[in-house]
């Protein structure tokens, strides 16, 4: 249902109306007469060969047919489309999936093509829990989650069930031993335990997922602890539903057969027996379990109080113990890992100036079950957006450089497709990618979040202003993500397909999401009933996303001058070394560092005075030596990015190359930033040790530094 005209909010002069359905043909046709004659006459038409010059006017015109194009109903047509059978990478739904997107890109017109690889994926073939308990009764635990309903309406479900809840690349084999609680599964809950004498060697772990750390993490910890086997559960478990949370445990990302390598179908694969591949994965079996059948264990062990800290937090009580007790859990996972074509679509669109450079947007497609939330939120936003960068190509409309719409597949397994595709991409990404967008769960819940690398930061708080609050009718996003105290985060997660563009290829990277997290995460309830129900049920927090995505696109796609800060990222490395100078208590100078980041800022300076004279031209001279200076700067902004990048990567995950943003040692460092130095001080190292790491960062910033201002030494 359109809103009147009348009521449409203005921001900064465009008026925002993003929740129309399409308009009728006559409608749209009037915009396009309108549009022409608003740009006829306010411009000679001689200057410029496009219907669309890429002045500030007319660019603020084409922004906002971008928003008014907006349409929750067609948005909502992709998600039911998407999410109607469960579809999990490597099988035949997951197929159907990739038609679907592969058949939307090419009834508009876009010029789209697969990227195929082949991936070592795991799926269950058998599980089973049982506790034997003090009363000497033995239950076998009903692992399955209840059905409540039938997103297909009925037709092929049955033959196409949701996947039993399982941990991918969990070796198959049985566990058998008294049960310990571990809490959050940190190494500081088991310095806890140990305390009060509590060892889980030859125990099976049982663990409730927390924030800090992944389930892949938690295995791993529990392995060197002397576990036998884990079991982890959720608090919030689908909201009462019952749900368990699905997952991978696999370490690193990206196919483990073709580690550092494109997983090109005829390319070089490892052996399952391969110390490379073998280490990806986990020594001891892990499960996902209920919250009832964890709470029956918990409620049975016996043995020492839990640490104090534990108790009264989430649902565990004052009075919980914490075994190893009477409580024995025999557990089993048999399952196969197979080697499974996975597809990458990519839709382009020709950029009509600077074609060798490329905005890209991804989502990935795969998901544990029916995906509603996860990832097909986002896809149905990455539709929406193709559909109408369609409409915008039709009224005279060609960005400035090459935009690339990308659906990636097996992100659940750990991050396979995009990893392939930056693998094999790399030094093409590398010479001419200016940013990854990325959204995974466009919407989860109510709020607006962000991740950046720092100079995205002003770009994406401007598009924010341009975008109407989904909640809030007089609002726009900006003002309820600053109301809300909201920052834009940093990227050292490895939670989505931004990973592989960042932390390995260096290219400046964004991930947004609605809502902070979901009840129903990974579980069987993610469908499209329950996103009308309870996160979105008139998409107008999708058509936010879309819009703010879309945007951010457009602009780094058509701006002249590309429009990164890196004054902002300059005053982020100075607010990190202070931080990790206060954490080093003056043990270890940051000195380097603080030289690095000065040079940094100077550079950065010199670079944004050099912007605005370009920009200034940009809009009034079209002369062949303004845009090669234009291009030259672009380029060096887009390379900047690239310095800190290390050829030797982080220690012990050499893959990841990024210095200043990418995994480090969880739990134990607090930083999220500077993963090499993170790991160096949680790790113990000497002095030296974290001097030398501290020096390895400040050459990266030296290196950024010289990209950003050219020439040599
Ligand atoms: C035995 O103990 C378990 C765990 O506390 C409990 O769930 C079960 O109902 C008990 N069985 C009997 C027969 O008391
Ligand atoms: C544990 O359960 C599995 C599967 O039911 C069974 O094969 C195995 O023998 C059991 N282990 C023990 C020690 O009872
Ligand atoms: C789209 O939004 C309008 C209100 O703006 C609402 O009436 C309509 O039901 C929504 N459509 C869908 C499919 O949710
Ligand atoms: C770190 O090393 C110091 C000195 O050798 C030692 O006292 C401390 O317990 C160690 N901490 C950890 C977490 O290993």
């Amino acid at each position: 249902m359109s809103q009147p005209l009348t009521t449409r909010p203005t921001v900064a002069g465009i008026s925002i109306f993003p929740f129309r359905q399409p308009p009728p043909l006559c409608t749209f046709l009037f915009v396009i007469v309108l549009f022409v004659a608003t740009f006829y006459t306010l411009h000679h038409p001689n200057t410029t060969p496009h219907l669309l010059s890429r002045n500030s006017h007319n660019a603020l015109i084409l922004r906002r047919l971008f928003l008014s194009s907006a349409s929750n109903a067609t948005i909502s047509s992709y998600l039911r489309a998407l999410t109607r059978l469960p579809h999990l990478a490597g099988t035949k739904p997951s197929l159907d999936t990739l038609h679907y997107v592969l058949h939307h890109f090419q009834s508009l017109g876009l010029d789209t093509h697969v990227a195929e690889y082949e991936a070592l994926l795991s799926y269950p073939a058998h599980i089973s829990v049982t506790a034997r308990f003090s009363n000497k009764t033995t239950v076998e635990f009903d692992l399955n989650e209840p059905v409540v309903y039938d997103a297909s309406g009925g037709d092929d479900s049955s033959s196409s069930p949701v996947v039993k809840p399982y941990h991918a690349y969990s070796p198959s084999g049985s566990a058998q031993g008294s049960v310990v609680f571990v809490n959050h599964g940190e190494e500081r809950d088991y310095r806890a335990l140990e305390s009060i004498g509590v060892s889980v060697r030859n125990c099976v772990v049982l663990a409730r997922k927390g924030d800090s750390l992944g389930r892949g993490a938690i295995v791993k910890i529990a392995e060197t602890k002397g576990a036998l086997g884990v079991l982890i559960y959720a608090e919030n478990d689908g909201g009462g539903s019952g749900g368990i949370e699905r997952g991978t445990v696999m370490r690193g990302i990206g196919d483990p057969v073709s580690p550092g390598w494109p997983g090109v179908v005829g390319g070089e694969k490892l052996s399952l027996e391969d110390d490379r591949v073998t280490r990806r994965f986990p020594k001891i079996p892990s499960l996902p379990l209920s919250l009832h059948n964890a709470e029956i264990i918990l409620a049975s062990l016996d043995g020492a109080r839990a640490p104090v800290e534990w108790r009264n937090s989430g649902r565990v009580g004052s009075g919980q113990r914490v075994g190893p007790g009477r409580t024995v859990v025999n557990m089993t996972y048999q399952g196969e890992m197979k080697m499974k074509k996975i597809q990458n679509v990519l839709a382009t669109i020709r950029g009509s100036e600077e074609p060798d450079r490329y905005v890209i947007l991804g989502n990935h497609r795969d998901a544990w079950t029916y995906g509603a939330v996860d990832p097909n939120s986002g896809t149905s936003a990455l539709l929406d957006i193709s559909r109408r960068f369609a409409l915008l190509l039709k009224s005279g409309w060609r960005p400035r450089r090459t935009i690339l719409l990308c659906s990636w597949d097996a992100e659940e397994f750990g991050m396979i497709g995009s990893t392939e595709w930056v693998e094999e991409n790399v030094l093409n990404l590398g010479a001419s990618a200016v940013a990854y967008l990325n959204v995974d769960c466009a919407v989860q819940g109510s709020g607006f979040f962000a991740s950046a690398t720092p100079q995205l930061d002003g770009l994406l708080l401007d598009v924010l202003k341009l975008v109407q609050d989904p909640d809030d009718v007089g609002l726009t996003v900006e003002e309820t993500f600053k109301s809300q105290n909201n920052f834009i985060q940093r990227l050292s997660r490895v939670d989505s397909d931004f990973s592989g563009f960042l932390h390995h290829a260096g290219i400046p990277s964004i991930d947004m999401y609605y809502g902070a997290d979901y009840p129903v995460y990974h579980t069987a309830f993610d469908s499209y009933d329950w996103m009308i129900r309870n996160a979105d049920p008139m998409f107008h927090r999708h058509v936010a996303m879309a819009g703010i995505w879309g945007l951010i696109g457009i602009i780094l796609a058509d701006e002249p001058v590309i429009p990164f800060d890196y004054i902002s990222y300059a005053e982020q490395l100075q607010a990190h070394r202070d931080t990790l100078s206060k954490l080093l208590e003056g043990k270890v100078s940051v000195n380097p560092l603080s030289m690095a980041i000065q040079e940094f800022s100077y550079v950065a300076e010199k670079a944004k005075d050099e912007a605005k004279k370009l920009k200034e031209q940009a809009y009034s001279k079209n002369d062949v030596a303004a845009a090669a200076k234009r291009r030259e700067l672009n380029d060096r902004m887009m390379l900047a990015e690239r310095g800190f990048l290390d050829s030797e990567g982080i220690k012990g995950k050499e893959w990841f190359k990024h210095l200043v943003y990418g995994p480090a040692a969880e739990p134990d460092s607090k930083l999220g930033f500077f993963p090499g130095i993170a790991d160096a001080i949680a790790m113990n190292a000497s002095e030296g040790m974290i001097e030398h790491e501290m020096w390895r960062v400040a050459r990266a910033i030296q290196r950024a530094s010289k990209a950003l201002k050219g020439g040599f030494t």
